[in-house]
């Protein structure tokens, strides 16, 4: 059972008013900071700051991203030899080598370029690398099927056609043919000279969009 309910002591000694009562609160409103007439949205040299800083960021992009062109940007690009001649000269055989080992050449023919025994023929010491430019460019231009002697093996499969021409997977450019076959005619222990753009643009400017080659036709060619 609870006790009867007593008065408390403490209300009937606070000695409030309602005159005391409003005034202690007038007092404490009147305390409290006007927030909205201290808030500045940025102080103004700040603003003076970032315009500055996007102008200049502007004017920069505008005058050095190259509208954003991909091909502004050259990662093969060679520095010249200080001849006062423009340094845009890309090495080839820095960038066939790249080529034959990026998925293409070296999926088939091995980063060694042994190939595979009884499958795919080997291009280290091959008569087909070393010898006829002729012969070498249409082979990676248009594809080549069909049997094949190297170094004295048989094959008889098929190879895919890398160049710009038609039903090519690849579309490679004239520079990277050239720099392709340039890359394996003197990795490995090969030794012939290199092939130029110009030429690879040669052949296939005259032969267009020939379907992959048999080897028989590409002996008729000096
Ligand atoms: C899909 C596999 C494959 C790829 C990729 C491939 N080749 Fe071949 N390559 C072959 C086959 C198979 C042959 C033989 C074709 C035949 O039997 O008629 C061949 C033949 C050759 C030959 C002539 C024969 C020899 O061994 O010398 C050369 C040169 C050659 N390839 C170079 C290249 C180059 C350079 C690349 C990359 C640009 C490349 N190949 C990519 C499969 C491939």
């Amino acid at each position: 059972m609870s006790a009867p309910l007593q008065p408390d002591p403490r209300i009937d000694q606070a000695a409030v008013t309602d005159e005391s009562l409003i005034a202690a609160h007038e007092k404490l409103l009147g305390k409290q900071p006007d927030e909205k007439g201290h808030y500045r949205l940025l102080p103004l040299n700040v603003l003076f700051f970032l315009s500055a800083l996007i102008m200049f960021g502007g004017t920069y992009l505008g005058r050095y991203a190259g509208y954003f062109d991909p091909r502004v940007y050259n990662e093969n690009m060679k520095h010249g030899g200080g001849d006062g001649a423009p340094a845009v000269a890309v090495d080839p055989v820095v960038l066939g080598r790249k080529l034959f080992n990026n998925a293409a050449c070296n999926t088939c023919h091995q980063a060694t370029g042994l190939g595979v025994p009884g499958a795919i023929p080997p291009l280290v010491n091959s008569e087909w690398v070393n010898g006829s430019e002729e012969r070498l460019i249409r082979i990676v231009l248009h594809g080549l099927q069909g049997p094949i002697k190297v170094a004295g093996t048989e094959y008889n499969s098929a190879m895919p056609a890398f160049g710009r021409v038609a039903g090519s997977g690849f579309n490679w450019t004239d520079e990277k043919v050239a720099a392709v076959l340039t890359y394996i005619r003197q990795e490995w222990g090969n030794k012939a000279g290199p092939i130029t753009p110009e030429k690879v643009a040669e052949i296939r400017t005259k032969e267009a969009d020939h379907k992959p080659w048999l080897a028989a036709d590409l002996e008729k060619l000096p």
